[in-house]
């Protein structure tokens, strides 16, 4: 089967099964997606598929043949930069375990929804676990980057 990761092919002929986090990670090396709980709980391992925020733990790689996956990695444009630059300036992460997927959720968050009310990150954002408790400041950063985004 051929993966399509970041804009780049990759041919497989592994286990269909295997989780698309093991193919990115183990097979490709690219190590900014997280293993947290291997169980779609924690969002650790969270990556867009056409755009949409999945739990690549227990995404067959074979379900994704012929979509196409970005991860932490790959991000790029307006939106991506903007909540890289209030990651930044907010100091967001703590021990930065999290943080791959926080950004992963808050890219798609602000595509969908580029100016959030509170309630509307604190929906969006309900997923990913934090161990170090830096939800205010993931809370500010993802308004941080819709002002970035409303002030070009
Ligand atoms: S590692 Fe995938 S949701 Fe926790
Ligand atoms: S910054 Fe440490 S787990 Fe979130």
């Amino acid at each position: 089967m051929k993966l399509n990761i970041n804009g780049t092919e990759h041919a497989f002929d592994g286990d269909p099964e295997m989780p698309l986090l093991w193919f990115v990670r183990d097979v490709l090396g690219l190590k900014g997606t997280k293993f947290g709980c291997g169980a779609a709980q924690c969002g650790a391992c969270t990556m867009h598929v056409d755009g949409v925020a999945i739990r690549s733990c227990i995404t067959p790689a074979s379900s994704i043949e012929g979509q196409e996956v970005t991860t932490i990695e790959g991000i790029s444009g307006k939106v991506a930069d903007a909540v890289r630059a209030a990651w930044v300036e907010l100091d967001v992460p703590q021990c930065g375990y999290c943080q791959s997927g926080q950004i992963m959720t808050a890219v798609e968050l602000l595509t969908d929804n580029p100016n959030p009310s509170d309630t509307d990150v604190t929906a969006a954002m309900d997923g990913n676990l934090c161990r170090c408790n830096t939800y205010h400041r993931i809370q500010a950063g993802v308004q941080k980057a819709a002002q970035i985004m409303g002030g070009e």
